[in-house]
């Protein structure tokens, strides 16, 4: 591996970072483009993003990921917030334009494909089941709200939090029919973004009569790789996805952004399987 004057660097700012497996997936793919290009994990403290950020910009890097707990904080702190995060609520992706640092949230994008992906789902006219109000539940609410879905139920340990996100979207998205507390009727598909299943031997976040056959389930959580939550569904007949996917896609997208080329997706994948299951 070479490393010269002409290094473009990327990376991820998170605090921790210690696990990302974020790198593993951009190297994979910036050595089978042969591109001169490196992706590093920074630890990032809260109060430092703001700092970290500038250094971004004046140090000439091309961009970066931000993952917890930057997402939110991030979108005051850039120059330019792109329509999608906006709406999202959060940046995921910054690059660097012209000395300008535009935010960007390919979360959205990553959700979208890992359901084609694993179920062929659309998310039009479906009925969504979310678990998990925080950061992360906002942002594939709001994006299940964007592709018009019909009927969205949310779910939170803090009731009020869901109950702050429902009134949000009966605001910006008068059409699609909210609901708050467990899913009283069948719906097409059930997401945790919470953090519960991040730990072994977590419970799951929604009790096991909840799942109903025809429901489809993707579990945000990528590691452990069969959480509580997972094991239910697929004892009641779901068929169920990990957050691998998401993990996966929203990473090609944010490469497709600095660098303009097409992702190699496959090649990011096994990076990034190998990445997860080898920890
Ligand atoms: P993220 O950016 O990953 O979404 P977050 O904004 O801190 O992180 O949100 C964490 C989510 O996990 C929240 O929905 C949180 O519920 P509360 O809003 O009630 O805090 C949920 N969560 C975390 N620990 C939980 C637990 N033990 N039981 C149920 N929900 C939990």
């Amino acid at each position: 591996m070479r490393i010269d004057g002409e290094t473009r660097v990327v990376g991820v700012f998170g605090d921790p970072i210690k696990h990302s497996a974020s790198p593993a997936m951009h190297n994979a793919a910036f050595e089978k483009l042969r591109l001169n290009w490196r992706y590093l994990p920074f630890h990032v403290l809260p109060d430092k993003l703001e700092a970290a950020l500038h250094g971004v910009r004046d140090m000439g890097l091309v961009g970066v990921n931000l993952t917890v707990p930057h997402k939110i904080f991030a979108l005051a702190l850039v120059d330019e917030v792109d329509p999608v995060a906006r709406q999202l609520g959060a940046v995921n992706t910054v690059h660097v334009v012209d000395g300008r640092l535009v935010g960007h949230n390919t979360d959205g994008y990553g959700l979208v494909k890992a359901l084609r992906e694993a179920f062929g789902l659309r998310l039009k006219g479906k009925r969504v089941t979310i678990i998990g109000a925080g950061g992360a539940g906002r942002a594939v609410t709001v994006q299940c709200a964007m592709e018009g879905v019909a009927e969205l139920c949310l779910f939170n340990r803090t009731t009020s939090k869901a109950e702050e996100l429902a009134r949000e979207l009966h605001n910006d998205f008068g059409s699609v029919q909210v609901t708050v507390g467990l899913p009283a009727s069948r719906c097409d598909l059930l997401i945790n973004a919470t953090s519960v299943g991040l730990r072994a031997g977590d419970p799951s976040p929604i009790a096991r009569t909840v799942l109903a056959k025809h429901t489809f389930v993707l579990d945000m959580i990528y590691r452990p790789v069969d959480t509580k939550l997972l094991r239910d569904a697929k004892r009641a007949g779901c068929r169920v996805t990990d957050g691998l996917g998401m993990l996966l896609h929203q990473g090609a997208r944010a490469f497709e952004i600095w660098t303009g080329r097409k992702a190699p997706v496959e090649v990011m994948r096994s990076a990034l399987r190998r990445a997860v299951h080898t920890r």
